[in-house]
């Protein structure tokens, strides 16, 4: 039988990790691979919804957890998951081993550098794969070989080949450490073992992180941007030849998104959404649907199912017509909507990504980790977007929200960020077209391998 070049890609069950590795899998599979997806069985009950990925296996390995576990509770027990599964990756791979597709090379999410270790034992090469951007990592690299100093104390912090960053654009966890232990942790874990592994792959690209992405080739990191990853099909419209999407952990009310937006004039709409984990306090979420409302725009909010108890009573009637709310929706399909606006969004790096990818301009609403960084850059860097401004008690209120969207939306600023999120949109096409900065780093890998 023939044997191919088997990549096995590992991922942490989390749907900002999901998408990005299932993308990249597919890339590597129309280069010629053989690829796995494998993640974790925390997700098993919630991933029913996976539509097409024909050209990709997926693979569950055990976590120890039969699915029924609270996503957002993944984080704090890492350590148990890193024991967990690297013994059940350890018996995958030996599965694998004696099968006529042994796996050749281990692209292993970021978050679990001890998945190196694992493909090593089995002499496996392997490669992290950064689900956040080339920027935030290089803060984390500082972090750990002690050029930040904990706590960050302001008033700014300077690394080399970043802008001047103050404290609001860094990750909160870095000017108050006690505030949650298992990210500092995770943050100084990253780069424990880097430079051992074969390649460091970014959910990236060039044009987007020129100066970072330099640098980190002038310190002789093995890095290769490989983004942005999203389908071929939102970026060159070929729709009828791509029609995979991917792996919901949520289910997606496609039908109900669509043609609401469908009756809606272009560059009308606010799609709202702060993805797959973040949780706003009862009070944010009061001032938000406020500002929603007296934005007079129409809106799409997400608002999953654990978060919808926190929505005023009446709400839904109220602004009937006016808005939309979802508890998830397919985001590319309604990104790519010629009736969306703007994007109010918390700055996941997916997202971030996304709305670059198909010119769509934001107004920042950062929540913690890398969205903070991520914001800084939408505003200052791109220029694709407005931040909001929080109050003295931490909270965007809703004068704040209303002025953001209205300037994003209608103002004259709005109109230049959205020529600015044009050419991003340009630029990240060519990075993924044939013979691109992405494209071509994916072919590289593959070419190398197979002759490996
Ligand atoms: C997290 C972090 O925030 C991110 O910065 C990190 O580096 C990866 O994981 P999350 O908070 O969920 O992820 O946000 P984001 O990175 O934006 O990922 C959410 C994904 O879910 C996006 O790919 C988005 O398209 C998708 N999504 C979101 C939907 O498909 N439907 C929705 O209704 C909302």
């Amino acid at each position: 039988m023939e044997r191919e070049t088997h990549i096995l890609v590992i991922t942490y069950p989390l749907q900002g990790h999901i998408n990005p590795m299932l993308q990249f899998s597919k890339r590597l599979a129309s280069k010629g691979a053989r690829v796995t997806l494998v993640t974790t069985s925390t997700i098993r009950n919630s991933m029913q919804a996976l539509q097409g990925a024909s050209s990709v296996n997926i693979e569950i390995i055990s976590d120890g957890s039969e699915g029924d576990e609270n996503l957002e509770n993944l984080i704090a027990t890492l350590d148990r998951f890193k024991v967990i599964v690297s013994q059940s990756l350890a018996e995958y791979i030996e599965k694998l081993d004696s099968s006529n597709y042994p796996p050749k090379f281990v692209v292993y999410d970021f978050v679990l550098p001890w998945a190196l270790d694992v493909a090593k034992k089995y002499g496996l090469d392997g490669a992290p794969f950064f689900t956040q951007s080339c920027a935030v990592s290089v803060i984390y690299y500082h972090l750990k070989q002690g050029t930040i100093r904990l706590p960050i104390e302001g008033p700014t912090v300077s690394l080399p080949s970043l802008p001047k960053l103050t404290i609001d654009d860094i990750s909160s966890f870095l000017s108050n450490p006690s505030s949650y232990p298992p990210l500092l942790n995770l943050a100084l874990d990253l780069f424990s073992n880097f430079l051992e592994a074969k390649w460091l792959f970014f959910s990236s690209f060039m044009d987007l992180e020129l100066e970072v992405v330099n640098w980190m080739a002038s310190q002789q990191w093995p890095i290769k941007t490989i983004g942005p990853t999203i389908p071929s099909m939102y970026l060159d419209k070929r729709l009828e030849n791509d029609k995979e999407y991917g792996l919901h952990l949520f289910k997606p009310d496609v039908d109900a998104c669509i043609k609401w937006l469908d009756t809606k004039e272009t560059h009308s709409v606010v799609y709202t959404s702060f993805g797959s984990l973040a949780s706003l306090g009862e009070e944010q979420m009061q001032e938000l649907t406020w500002g929603l409302k007296n934005s007079s725009c129409y809106f799409l909010w997400i608002v999953r199912e654990t978060e919808q108890k926190k929505l005023p009573t009446n709400f839904l009637q109220e602004t009937a017509g006016k808005g939309l709310v979802v508890s998830w929706c397919p985001q590319l399909e309604v990104l790519a909507h010629k009736a969306i606006g703007c994007f109010m969004t918390h700055c996941g790096w997916n997202s971030t990504l996304e709305a670059l990818s198909l010119g769509v301009p934001m107004v920042a609403m950062p929540q913690w980790t890398d969205q903070l960084t991520n914001a800084k850059f939408i505003v200052d860097v791109w220029k694709v977007g407005v931040r909001i401004k929080l109050d003295e008690r931490g909270i965007a209120t809703k004068e704040e929200i209303e002025l953001c969207i209205r300037e994003v939306i209608g103002g004259e600023r709005g109109k230049e960020m959205r020529g600015n999120s044009i050419r991003w949109k340009e630029l990240a096409k060519e990075a993924m077209d044939e013979g691109g900065s992405s494209d071509k780093n994916i072919e590289d890998f593959v070419a190398k391998l197979v002759c490996s």
